[in-house]
């Protein structure tokens, strides 16, 4: 997978070209615009968030307006138009890490890392999702998944900034991992 840091004009398009070429061969436009969505997904498994210049080559290629790629990204809460941060973390808001105290933390976490609209913080060191389903380790609750596979338990604000800062500082998430 591609850095998922990188800037728009770090974008290697090559690779979405090679899928689009090789899988995205409309007949029509009617067949074109049934593309758009699976070509945007392609772009953003490749990159992690779909780029402009790998939207206007999905235009480009499918002979559709970039604004019709555009209102379909943002559309759909799943496609992201601006660069992940380089750590992903979701928050926890289901119902046991909710009896928890997890609303509290979510404020506190907000206030204390100033995420943005789309939850990253300003250094672009973490997204953020709050996640209202279970992550599968209420015994931990409130907890918090970093990087797919590390999960931080028993949270409150001092150890959830703790651990984000420790991950900032470049300690591996693993040496963090089952920290009380
Ligand atoms: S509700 Fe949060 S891990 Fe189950």
């Amino acid at each position: 997978m591609a850095d998922l840091t990188q800037s728009q004009a770090e974008i290697d398009l090559e690779p979405l070209r090679d899928i689009l070429q090789r899988d995205f061969n409309p007949d029509d436009y009617q067949e074109a615009e049934e593309l758009i969505l699976g070509a945007c997904q392609e772009a953003q498994s490749l990159y992690g968030w779909v780029p402009q210049p790998a939207a206007q080559l999905i235009a480009d290629h499918l002979g559709v307006t970039i604004n019709r790629i555009f209102g379909l990204l943002t559309f759909y809460a799943d496609f992201r138009t601006d660069p992940p941060g380089e750590h992903a973390m979701l928050l926890c808001h289901g119902a046991a890490c909710f009896v928890m105290g997890s609303e509290r933390l979510i404020g506190e976490l907000n206030v204390d890392q100033q995420l943005g609209p789309d939850g990253r913080t300003p250094d672009g060191a973490f997204s953020v999702q709050v996640v209202n389903g279970c992550l599968g380790v209420c015994n931990l609750a409130p907890v918090a998944q970093i990087d797919h596979h590390h999960y931080f338990g028993h949270l409150n604000r001092e150890r959830l900034a703790a651990v984000m800062q420790a991950i900032r500082d470049g300690q591996p998430v693993e040496d963090l991992d089952g920290v009380e």
